[in-house]
């Protein structure tokens, strides 16, 4: 059966009074879409609110990086244990810590495998800048970061992974990538890389998500493509209405 995963990326946005406001704008319109999976990313500081609100309720909650180490001399950084704590899903690898933070695939290999013992869900980025896509590296980039961002993933677990291509030129632009360009990556590029790292079956179960510019009317297009398992959407998932827009796509496309 296909499933769609929607997750709102709320980035540097929403202090803890705006963030339960909207958490609890999104969950008094969630009821009708059960058939989506759905979940927010607050900042850290909001985390703790937003989930307590989430309690219960069908939306989970996700922070937006976490460090590697348990614990230590690791100043302003966040374990994976702590994370656990108050989140089901963590983001890793977002091109914006790895274009202004330094993030590296290396790094995001790190902190994937913590999360992951940690027992988090977690959201892995991948994704071409403009200039890659311009000169055709976008399968050369998606691949090495696929590759070196995943390396030493057993089948058992990516179970808890989700990918999310996020084409760079995309985010924050208003100008996502075509459903069928969207696709063939999706398609053509990392999900042979999942079923050639850990066997088609579970290749096949991994979802990959789209992020870039979603919004409330180009969702039900991109989640309609056979390979499209879903988004991470920034922007217009910092208004509940504009969220709970593209949830209901979602529900839509599942509901044939
Ligand atoms: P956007 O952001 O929806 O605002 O383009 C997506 C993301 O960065 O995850």
């Amino acid at each position: 059966m296909r499933r769609i995963f929607v997750a709102g990326n709320w980035k540097m946005h929403k202090t803890i009074a705006e963030a339960k406001e909207l958490v609890s704008g999104i969950l008094s319109g969630l009821g009708q879409y059960d058939n989506v999976e759905a979940a927010v990313c607050p900042s850290y500081l909001a985390v703790p609110a937003v989930s307590e609100l989430c309690e219960g309720t069908p939306l989970k909650v996700g922070a937006q990086n976490v460090y590697w180490e348990e614990s230590g001399a690791y100043t302003a950084e966040v374990a994976p244990q702590m994370v656990a704590e108050v989140c089901d899903y963590v983001i890793v690898g977002h091109s914006e810590r790895r274009k202004l933070f330094g993030e590296t695939d290396e790094t995001v290999n790190k902190r994937l495998k913590a999360a992951l013992k940690a027992g988090l869900k977690v959201i892995v980025c991948v994704g071409e800048t403009l200039e890659e896509n311009e000169a055709g590296e976008t399968e050369k980039v998606v691949t090495r970061q696929m590759k070196d961002g995943l390396a030493d993933i057993s089948a058992e677990q990516a179970m808890d992974i989700t990918i999310a291509y996020e084409p760079v030129w995309a985010i924050g632009t208003g100008r996502a990538a075509t459903p069928e360009d969207a696709n063939h990556v999706h398609k053509d590029v990392i999900r042979p890389l999942l079923n050639a790292q850990f066997g088609e079956e579970r290749g096949e179960s991994i979802r990959i998500q789209y992020g870039g510019s979603i919004k409330p009317n180009n969702a039900a297009e991109l989640f309609s493509m056979s390979d499209i398992d879903g988004g991470l959407v920034g922007g217009a998932s910092l208004d509940a209405e504009s969220f709970l827009a593209i949830i209901k796509a979602a529900s839509k496309v599942l509901n044939g």
